[in-house]
């Protein structure tokens, strides 16, 4: 990284004692540290319901992160060294306006006016929290110091909350104080996405629906709700992953080239794309989507509870833990064109990935020869995660006296040329915060038109209340998810991973 550090600061970070706090933050922040774009000027203020004070915040942390035995604990052990000296903490109560009075205080002390407010708490309190800090003129941007707020997800619960939430934070602060996290925006995989399409002749000029048939963005998990019972059965696989992280995904493949590399050219193509979802009617949308929801087995070895047995889940839930979804954004370039999306939790292997499936070469050149198959289609598989790459699928002559065609992979995987291992995906992020780029951050507008895309859905599932199809731990999800696809005479494309490991 060639980048220039970050200026003086003050990071406040709300729901300090939580798990974002010491599994993704404060190691991101002593990432930056140890590559020297974050220097000795930020300062770091939890604040939390919990009772304590500076020194019970700096000694969970120290716990934490000396439980990790990472291979470089060495090198991330002087970084912390300096930091946590810098580390404070005020306890209390959102509501009242005593920590508000205090965060103050300590803000005039700091050396510089510089502060990020970090909201990594329950959504409720996102509202509320901006609320007091923009009345106690905590958002009040004077003598040049930057007042910015990171909101994580969820933001809103469907279209008409996410409207809500944003008009409530838009009447206190400007957006361009407002950067609104979606942690796969974060991965290096997803950034990579426009390099891709904008820095290859090759690939973008192919880029429309004369040459590519369908996309498919899959994110499959084998973890299971587990002990996040009461806000999975409230939320579900669609609104935990469909509007925001594989959105975002789709917005990066599916977008117009911007005019520049500006957040605002960026998110501006972006939002135009996600507003160009087909919104469906009820019955579409009832055709166009799979509920799947997990039952009772095992995966690699392990016995999983299924989803309505799970704790603080309701035995009658009608939740569901794996979605399907075939959708259409209704460009000139996408025109025709279907994005099949599935994601879930208790499935095949941890993989996230998109395939984009390019259309059948128009003739037959081949057919006096031992190619009398069709030639399978060329495809553009992008692995998000794991083992982080891109490959293409190609056929090619098969060696030997006959001609006959075999399909080969070009592959590329990150870890073969870079050391990427080490970062958790929010040093981006917050550098980004720091350095005030939203580019890596949602818009108002982006977030709201992939509400309005799944609304219908939600909408469509509320009102005919049946139970999501059962699905195995470990498969890749009900067997109607593969009929949403195959009655198109397509099929899911197996998964990258497995791919990798049986080679
Ligand atoms: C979170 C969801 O936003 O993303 C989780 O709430 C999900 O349910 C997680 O497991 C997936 O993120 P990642 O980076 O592990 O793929």
């Amino acid at each position: 990284m060639d980048a220039a550090p970050t200026p003086p600061a003050t990071l406040v970070i709300f729901g300090a004692t939580g798990d974002l706090t010491r599994r993704l933050l404060v190691p991101a922040i002593i990432n930056l540290t140890r590559s020297g774009l974050v220097g000795d000027d930020l300062d770091i203020l939890g604040v939390g319901i919990e009772p304590g004070d500076d020194a019970m915040l700096v000694s969970r942390l120290d716990n934490f992160l000396a439980g990790l035995g990472d291979p470089d604990a060495p090198e991330r052990d002087e970084a912390w060294r300096s930091l946590r000296e810098r580390v404070s903490y005020i306890s209390g109560d959102f509501n009242k306006d005593d920590i508000f009075h205090e965060i103050e205080r300590r803000l005039l002390r700091a050396p510089s006016g510089n502060a990020a407010f970090y909201l990594a708490v329950p959504p409720q309190f996102f509202g509320l929290i901006i609320e007091k800090l923009a009345d106690h003129g905590l958002m009040r941007e004077s003598d040049g110091a930057f007042r910015r707020i990171a909101i994580e997800k969820p933001f809103g619960t469907d279209l008409a909350s996410a409207q809500a939430l944003n008009a409530c934070i838009l009447g206190k602060v400007h957006e361009s104080q407002v950067y609104r996290l979606d942690h796969f925006l974060g991965k290096e995989t997803v950034q990579n996405i426009l390099t891709a399409r904008f820095a290859n002749m090759m690939i973008e000029a192919l880029w429309n629906n004369n040459y590519i048939d369908h996309v498919q963005i899959t994110a499959a998990e084998t973890v299971d709700v587990g002990s996040r019972g009461k806000f999975y059965d409230a939320t579900g696989a669609l609104r935990d992953m469909i509007p925001n992280h594989l959105f975002q995904l789709l917005a990066m493949i599916a977008m117009e080239p911007p005019n520049g590399f500006g957040a605002e050219a960026i998110r501006t193509e972006k939002s135009k794309v996600l507003s160009a979802l087909r919104i469906y009617t009820a019955e579409e949308a009832a055709n166009h989507s799979v509920r799947g929801v997990y039952t009772a087995g095992t995966l690699d070895g392990s016995s999983i509870t299924a989803f309505r047995q799970t704790k603080d889940v309701a035995p009658d839930s009608k939740t569901e833990t794996f979605v399907a979804l075939k959708l259409y954004a209704d460009t000139w370039r996408w025109a025709g064109v279907p994005f099949y999306l599935r994601t879930g939790k208790a499935m095949t292997a941890r993989d996230t990935e998109i395939v984009v499936t390019f259309r059948q070469v128009p003739f037959a050149q081949f057919r006096e020869t031992e190619v009398k198959r069709h030639l399978p289609p060329n495809k553009l598989v992008i692995q998000v995660q794991p083992d982080e790459g891109l490959s293409m699928e190609i056929s090619i002559k098969s060696p030997g006296l006959s001609v006959d065609t075999v399909p080969v992979s070009l592959d590329f995987r990150y870890a073969d040329k870079f050391d990427i291992g080490k970062m958790t995906g929010y040093e981006s992020l917050l550098y980004d915060l720091f350095i005030g780029d939203q580019t890596l951050f949602q818009r108002a507008d982006g977030i709201e038109a992939g509400w309005a895309a799944v609304q219908p859905f939600l909408d469509v599932w509320a009102r005919e209340g049946d139970d999501p199809d059962s699905y195995a731990p470990g498969t890749m999800g009900p067997a109607s998810a593969d009929l949403l696809i195959e009655r198109d005479g397509r099929l899911w494309h197996e998964l990258g991973v497995l791919l990798h490991k049986a080679k």
